[in-house]
């Protein structure tokens, strides 16, 4: 499974040639579920100038096209749906990372508002966000489930709600950015409430024969623990969600994948194993996973359902085609379509000579 990825170069939501590419490449490598990259369910949800959205009916267009393609290569396709809540409008990682200059323009429009659970900001010198009203939280909720109908319309197979790596519903779940004193903050059945009602949100409008799966931070700096994370996924499985996807933190660092601290091959694997074995959930396995015989041991030790892989992906794209010749798969090659894999098999075939 090609996990979502952001490309940062959206215009006003709307994704263009670069995420056509970026994802068909994926589907032309074998990839068995490419995932399109978190999409906005409202404008003020975007994280960064480029984001991708799915607030109106004219985002489905340009979606739907990638869709058509991926199904042709014979890959599902899945889109996560997000909100930034109080990590929304910072530049994009290679730019820094931090919030951007809120008076300063961008693409002509000005700065969109900053909201969040409570006004607590992310970091030191980020936008404190304005704290949701009742009325921001039942708004924000029924934005999902917009998505969700239109996710539909685009012909997408799977959706992934994003709980995970400090954006809106992380937000909520966790005791150090959700200090409200009303029906969505202070104690654990509080804090998970509108993780809860944004599920209930999407499988309204997500037709019930299709996949929900949700991303967790299976947990995190600030008090989230993988015991939280269990007793969470049991709440989630009764709202209709099939597939918990396990990654970890991100509610006090900027984002997982930019920590520079070295981790092991697999670190978050435990998560996805611990989760399957105590809910009777299926999960996803990511982070660092790269070698075709650790993926497939993570499913056969029934650690995982799903195998998610990201930076080893925009490596190399055609890994699924590497890891079925690895691990032996009859016909590996057929993987992919013909007018690659044809000529691909012949490649292997024949010996090369470089003296
Ligand atoms: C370019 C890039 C963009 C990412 N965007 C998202 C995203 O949109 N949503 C998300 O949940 N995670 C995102 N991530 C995290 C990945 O989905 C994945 O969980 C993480 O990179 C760990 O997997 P890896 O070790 O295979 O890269 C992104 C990672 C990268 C490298």
């Amino acid at each position: 499974m090609v996990s979502p990825m952001v490309q940062y170069c959206a215009q006003d939501g709307f994704v263009g040639d670069w995420h056509f590419a970026h994802l068909a490449r994926m589907a032309m490598g074998g990839a068995g579920i490419v995932f399109m990259e978190a999409t906005k369910v409202e404008h003020r949800g975007m994280g960064s100038v480029g984001d991708a959205g799915i607030w109106s009916d004219e985002h489905v267009a340009p979606l739907r096209r990638i869709t058509a393609f991926l199904r042709e290569q014979g890959a599902l396709s899945g889109i996560q749906l997000n909100h930034s809540g109080r990590k929304a409008g910072v530049m994009r990682p290679w730019e820094g990372f931090g919030p951007l200059d809120r008076t300063v323009p961008v693409e002509g429009r000005a700065h969109w508002e900053v909201i969040g659970p409570s006004p607590i900001s992310a970091h030191e010198g980020w936008p404190v966000p304005r704290e949701m009203s009742l009325a921001d939280i039942q708004a924000v909720i029924a934005a999902w489930g917009h998505a969700a109908r239109r996710a539909c319309a685009a012909g997408f197979d799977i959706v992934e709600i994003h709980g995970a790596h400090g954006y809106l519903i992380h937000q909520f779940l966790s005791p150090a950015a959700n200090r409200r004193a009303d029906a969505y903050g202070g104690s654990f059945e509080r804090r998970i409430r509108f993780a809860v009602e944004v599920c209930e949100s999407v499988r309204a409008h997500w037709p019930q024969d299709r996949p929900l799966f949700f991303r967790i931070s299976a947990q995190d700096e600030a008090g989230w623990s993988l015991d939280d994370s269990v007793a969470l996924a049991r709440v989630l499985k009764r709202a209709g969600v099939d597939l918990i996807d396990c990654s970890s933190g991100g509610i006090g660092l900027r984002s997982p994948t930019a920590d520079a601290a070295a981790r092991r091959l697999g670190f978050q694997v435990p998560f996805a194993a611990r989760i399957r074995r105590d809910c009777a959930l299926m999960t996803a396995a990511v982070g660092l996973i790269v070698e075709p015989q650790q993926a497939e041991t993570i499913l056969r030790e029934g650690s995982a359902d799903a195998v998610a892989m990201a930076r080893e992906l925009l490596y190399n794209p055609n890994w699924p085609l590497h890891a079925a010749r690895e691990l032996g798969l009859d016909d590996p090659f057929g993987l992919i379509a013909a007018r690659a894999g044809w000529w691909l098999e012949r490649r292997a075939g024949a010996g090369i000579r470089r003296d």
